[in-house]
């Protein structure tokens, strides 16, 4: 029998040091807990991207015979594979299979997969061939590892501690079947962050919430062209010891899509850094935002004739789904929000980006013409300052006092007239910084357009499209996505489809308030949790009971009332709503994690807990922490005000050892300075029986 006192864990996912989307930052944000629970027995598997792997992986030798052992079996088949550490906080493990060398076996794997779980897959499908190729490398391993596959290398298999092996989404799905196929000697998890079928519902012009127990999920997977992968995704729901999703809502969504309950969620953490002084996160506000301010000079020349300490910055950000990201919804409110800044006579000017990644050529000249002429601005006014400096002192040193009039030379005066005749142009600033390759039907341009919001001189909300992801070598925006999310006022993610929704999350960590909605797990998880999340500046749109028109309306209504804020009013918001941070930390996030791999192992492994169970008691042993019998400490979250029909918030791991604990939602600095009243958490929704 396995020793299930000491596992080890290997975690799957396409977003293994590959970056994508919010996946990406599930693994990577995890890690650090993950590695203090796991240490050496932890293993992240994934696809070997050659344009990032050698910046962001030290290669080394695998210190466990087993690993070793298969890698050895699975190299001598000429599959390439990068074994190495992921240079990020934590360093974990991470083995990567060039998907590209193992595709002279796709074919047998294409036919196999069909044979044995009724999978099929057409021929020009590169992402589900590599979901297929990385499905069998990764079940390989596996077999290889535990000794379940004949090969030369079974003599240093691990047959003594018990594996966990946790699938992340339908790309790395075909590995959770074959590991069942086979009865590959290991507990199994299959957490999906989305349901194919749900995003691409949404995506269309489909009423998703109100139909979904209805959908014909075969056929309406058949006419979008995506049966094939929708069955590896409900297959790999079906196959595994625990199927998890990440949200409630998404539970739900998956119950009826994908046919199996969940049997728990995993909410979303965030390694959250915490600053020594509370106010070192306002400095970095300010830092960022004049970075901003610099940008917004040099985009809006011209036509810069609105006060920078009178303007905020709003923006959403994340990949290009139209609606199902509710960049919709944002445009339109934006437009109504112009409509009633510019009816109060508002003083505010509110600049509101749109960052996704959209197919672009290049920057527009326009776009890089504003940053240079700003910059030549502003380096002809730091040599005429130098100059005036001089002359400044040398008149004093001389004991003349020196007067206005004497300070610039007609050589000074003429090279700034031409700075600042350089300045002026006829059209208007761009609404998109980049070329775009389909600018006539772009969505977003085309609703910009639409709503006539086109950055005129009157217009109170001025727009700024950047279809393309932030990075600090940008020359026009140069700063990373977080520097830039640290100089804003608000993050505005009206999302139709959103299981999680880190965005919001990240904004909430750095103290900068959101909208958000409540068809997003993230909008769901504080509104089940926190009282009064807007008092946070986490404001939640209903998307749920109101029609689209209410809900721009109070989208919009949101933003207004955000306007209306003084500055004082802003800076003691962003303190509140840094405060969520230690909600959304991973060191209590990760907990559901562990409740998880518990069950996996319980319910692949059931006599080691008989045994246990015999000598301490029903439920008694926890493989985490200090090994077995260590149980996590009591919550001390303070008991709140049940929401009153929560019916989506019951999924969850029950019947397991482990409670949630709540650490140090207050702060030490708050107990020092304790003039603020806790946040207020709500009680817990009722558990699932376990099955
Ligand atoms: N993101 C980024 N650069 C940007 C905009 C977004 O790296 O300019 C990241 C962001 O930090 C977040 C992820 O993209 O972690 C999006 O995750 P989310 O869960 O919001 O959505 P998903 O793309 O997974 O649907
Ligand atoms: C931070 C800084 C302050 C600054 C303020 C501006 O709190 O520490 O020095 O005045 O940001 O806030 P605002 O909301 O106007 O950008
Ligand atoms: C998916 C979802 C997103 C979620 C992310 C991480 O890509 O679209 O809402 O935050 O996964 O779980």
């Amino acid at each position: 029998m396995r020793d299930v006192s000491q596992p080890l864990l290997f975690e799957t996912s396409w977003e293994v040091a590959n970056k994508v989307g919010g996946i990406y930052t599930v693994i990577k944000t995890k890690v650090p807990v993950t590695v203090q629970e796991y240490g050496d027995r932890y293993h992240l598997t994934g696809p070997w991207n050659r344009f990032t792997a050698h910046v962001e992986v030290e290669e080394i030798e695998p210190e466990l015979d087993a690993v070793a052992a298969a890698l050895a079996a699975i190299r001598a088949d000429g599959i390439q594979v990068l074994y190495g550490r992921w240079l990020i906080d934590g360093a974990p493990r991470v083995i990567l299979f060039d998907i590209g060398s193992a595709a002279h076996k796709l074919d047998e794997w294409k036919g196999d997969i069909w044979r044995v779980a009724g999978i099929p897959s057409p021929p020009n499908d590169i992402e589900t061939n590599d979901a297929i190729i990385l499905g069998y490398l990764n079940a390989w391993l596996f077999g290889e590892a535990t000794n379940c596959t004949a090969s030369m290398c079974v003599a240093k298999a691990d047959t003594q501690h018990a594996i966990i092996a946790q699938f992340h989404e339908w790309q790395a799905g075909i590995g959770a079947v074959l590991c069942n196929k086979r009865k590959i000697d290991v507990a199994t998890i299959f957490t999906t962050h989305a349901t194919l079928l749900g995003r691409y519902l949404c995506a269309g012009n489909v009423d998703f919430y109100n139909n979904l127990k209805h959908f014909n999920v075969d056929e309406e997977a058949g006419k979008r062209g995506i049966y094939h992968r929708y069955c590896i995704e409900r297959a790999a729901a079906h196959c595994v010891d625990v199927f998890t999703t990440v949200s409630n809502i998404t539970a739900y969504e998956a119950e009826y899509l994908l046919k199996r309950k969940p049997d728990g969620v995993l909410p979303n953490g965030l390694n959250v850094v915490k600053f020594s002084a509370m106010h070192e996160f306002q400095n970095l506000h300010q830092v960022a935002k004049e970075r901003i301010h610099h940008f917004v000079r040099g985009h809006f020349y011209g036509h810069y004739n609105f006060e920078l300490e009178d303007t905020l910055y709003f923006f959403t950000a994340g990949r290009y789904e139209y609606r199902n990201k509710g960049i919709d919804m944002y445009v339109e409110a934006l437009a109504r929000l112009n409509g009633r800044l510019r009816a109060c006579n508002s003083p505010i000017t509110v600049v509101a980006f749109i960052i996704t990644p959209a197919k672009v050529n290049s920057f527009t000249v326009e776009t890089l013409k504003g940053q240079a002429l700003i910059k030549q601005l502003e380096d002809t006014v730091a040599e005429v300052s130098a100059r005036v400096g001089k002359r400044i002192f040398e008149m004093a040193a001389r004991g003349r006092e020196p007067h206005a009039e004497d300070l610039l030379t007609e050589q000074d005066r003429i090279l700034l007239k031409r700075r600042v005749f350089s300045l002026k142009r006829d059209s208007l600033p761009p609404i998109v910084t980049h070329n775009m390759v389909s600018d006539h039907d772009d969505p977003v341009l085309s609703q910009l357009r639409a709503v006539h919001l086109f950055n005129n001189d009157d217009d109170r909300v001025k727009v700024v499209f950047h279809p393309e992801f932030l990075n600090a070598n940008n020359p026009v925006i140069g700063l990373d996505y977080e520097e830039f999310i640290r100089g804003t006022h608000l993050g505005v993610f009206p999302s139709y489809y959103e299981p999680w929704g880190y965005t919001p999350a990240e904004c909430t960590v750095m103290g900068v308030p959101s909208i958000t909605t409540n068809l997003s797990g993230f909008g769901c998880f504080m509104e089940d949790n926190i009282v009064n999340p807007q008092d946070y500046g986490i404001y939640i749109v209903d998307r749920r009971l109101k029609s689209a028109d209410e809900s721009i309306e109070q989208l919009a209504g949101y933003m207004f009332e955000f306007c209306q804020k003084s500055r004082r009013q802003r800076i003691n918001q962003r303190n509140r709503t840094e405060r969520l941070s230690d909600i959304l930390d991973w060191k209590r996030m990760g907990i559901e994690y562990m409740k998880a791999r518990q069950c996996a192992l319980r319910r692949c492994y059931p006599e080691a807990f008989e045994e246990e169970e015999e000598e301490e008691g029903a439920g008694a042993s926890s493989p985490y922490g200090s090994g077995p019998g260590a149980k996590l400490s009591r919550p001390q979250s303070i008991p709140g005000t049940p929401l009153p029909g929560a019916d989506l918030a019951m999924y969850d791991l029950a019947a397991l050892s482990i409670s949630a604990e709540l650490p140090g939602v207050r702060t030490q600095e708050d107990e020092d300075h304790d003039l603020r009243p806790p946040i207020q958490l709500k009680m817990k929704t009722p558990l699932m029986t376990p099955t």
